[in-house]
Parts: C-alpha cells; structure tokens; sequence
C-alpha cells in the first residue's frame, strides 16, 4: 500500500518534536511538507525548533515553511512554562541546517495540496490558525483534503483553563473555522493523549534504541517530564501530539465516535472550550477520539524512532 501524503503544522515544542520524529521514521507517511504557526513559542522559535529537529534527523529534501505568528483574533498566549522560552528548552540541538521556504505556510500547504499524487491528510499539532487561512483563502482546495488530525481539544477539562486545551484556547476562532468548514476531521483531544503517558518504563525502552534521534526524544522527554512535574504536578507528561500522527499510521490504534464538536468562542470562562456532543441533536461534525491502544502506540513510537 502507497504511504499516505502527509503535511504536519505544528509549533515544536516538546511533543511535536517527537510527533515529527516518529511521522518521519514511519514508511506508512509521506511527509510531503512541514509547516510552523505560533504556538507554544513565538513563530521564529517554533520554525527554529522545527528546523532543529529536522536537521538532527537528517531528513533531505524537506524544506519547512513559517505561517501564522499570531491568532486570527485573539491576543497572542504562549506556552513558554511548559516548554521554555527556546521552546525547545533542554537537549543541545545543531544549528538548523534546513532551509525555511520562501512562501508562507498557506501559500506552501496550497501548493503541496494541488501537486500531490493523492488527497492529503493535514496532522495539526498546534494552533489551527494556518488551517483556518487556507479553508478561507482556498476553499476550492478542500476535496484535495483527506483528512485533517488535529491534536487539540477535549471530551473534558482542558489544561489551559479548566474548560480549554491550549491549541484551542491560543486561537479559537481558528479552531471554529477548522469544525465548520465540513472537511474529514479528527479531533485528538486531551482525554485521549492523556492515555499516551511517558512513563519511566518507556523512556528506558527508547533510551535502549542507538543513535542520535532517540538520544534527543530522551532529553526532550526529561525537560517534558520535569515541566508536568512542576506544572501539573503530573508524575510523566502526556506525549500529545505523537497521539495525532500515530492515529494517522495506524488508524487501529485510536477509537473515535462521531460528534458535534462546538468552539466557545463567547463565554467569559469558557473561551475556547471544544463543547462535544455526542447526543445526536446536532449532526456530527468530526470524529473525536476516545480510546487509545497504548501498548501499539508506544510500539508503534519505538519502531519508528529506532528507524531514523
Ligand atoms: O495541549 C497540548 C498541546 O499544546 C500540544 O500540542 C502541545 O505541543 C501544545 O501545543
Ligand atoms: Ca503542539
């Protein structure tokens, strides 16, 4: 079976490090493109950080194209106390030796999306601001869209507010433009990343593996645990967005309910709650994932890492 094209937009970032690692050690994927939006560091540093890590997995002929440095509306948040102010903070990374394309996310996923041999599945593991632009910019472009996985919301509470996950509470707007175009979505919220804990067990599992790539997962994942020990007084930190890709690889491994799913975008407390209905009131709008298979995950994570 031919690999799936994929684009990832993401804003590195500890998890969508490892996301973009174990996305480019599957032969299930074609990475056809890599974009960055603002998110949990400023747009520089998370093209920085995604050019970094592109250098140490010595993928060629990857290039990565910068977007959005700043919400649809809203005022800019960060997430500089989960992943420091390089948001990146913790492994020693080589200078970027991946070129930043000259056009913009948009323009790129655009491009990527009308050249591609097949429909594309979008894996966006930040902000949903750089996908909302290009539903509005070229809505014509849609049906070249398989899918779009998108690590952010929750069935639950959040972990911003105690209503709002961070990638939707950092562009709401963005997110309700995303749930209401009527494109194939997956929404992989924090009730189903939180299943994906990396625990001691696991880090072993991956520090046995040779090379330079699963050396740097270890050290992202020591910073990573240290902030959900600090923050969230969590003893491992949830590995995110590597839920989203790897529900991309093996689609097996994630079980989703259709639902509607509503951004709030009005309430005082509740900004950029993702509401889910899964009562039938309203027609589903996407598929939202409930259950992780974490022993083929974290598999699945491994044989990947072990591939770069
Ligand atoms: O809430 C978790 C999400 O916010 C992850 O994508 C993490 O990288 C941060 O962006
Ligand atoms: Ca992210």
């Amino acid at each position: 079976m031919s690999p799936t094209p994929v684009i990832l937009d993401m804003d590195p970032g500890h998890d969508d490090a490892i996301a973009m690692l174990v996305a480019l050690g599957s032969p299930a994927l074609e990475v056809v493109g890599i974009t960055t939006v603002a998110g949990n560091q400023t747009l520089a540093r998370t093209t920085r950080n995604a050019c970094r890590v592109l250098t140490v997995a010595g993928a060629r002929g990857l290039e990565v194209a910068a977007g959005a440095d700043r919400p649809l509306v809203r005022d800019q948040v960060l997430a500089a106390d989960i992943h420091g102010e390089s948001g990146l903070d913790g492994p020693i990374l080589p200078d970027p030796r991946v070129a930043v394309a000259e056009e913009p996310a948009v323009l790129h996923m655009a491009r990527l999306l009308r050249a591609a041999r097949a429909p594309v599945t979008l894996i966006p593991t930040g902000p949903l601001t750089n996908v909302a632009l290009l539903l509005r910019l070229f809505p014509e472009l849609a049906g070249r869209i398989r899918e779009i996985v998108w690590m952010g919301g929750s069935t639950r509470e959040g972990n911003v507010t105690p209503a709002a996950e961070f990638n939707a509470f950092a562009d709401p707007e963005a997110a309700h433009v995303v749930f209401t175009a009527g494109v194939a979505l997956r929404m992989v919220g924090l009730n189903l990343t939180h299943q994906a804990v990396a625990t001691p067990d696991v880090v072993e599992r991956i520090a046995a593996l040779p090379g330079p790539v699963p050396r740097l997962v270890v050290d992202l994942l020591e910073f990573f645990t240290a902030s959900y020990r600090r923050v969230f007084a969590m003893p491992a930190p949830p590995v995110h967005d590597a839920c989203a890709v790897a529900a991309v690889i093996d689609p097996g491994l994630v079980t989703s309910v259709p639902a509607h799913v509503a951004v709030e975008l009005g309430g005082r407390h509740t900004y950029g709650a993702t509401v889910v209905d899964r009562g039938g009131a309203r027609p589903a709008n996407c598929q939202v994932a409930v259950e992780l298979d974490r022993s083929g995950f974290w598999d699945l994570v491994t044989a990947a890492l072990a591939r770069l």
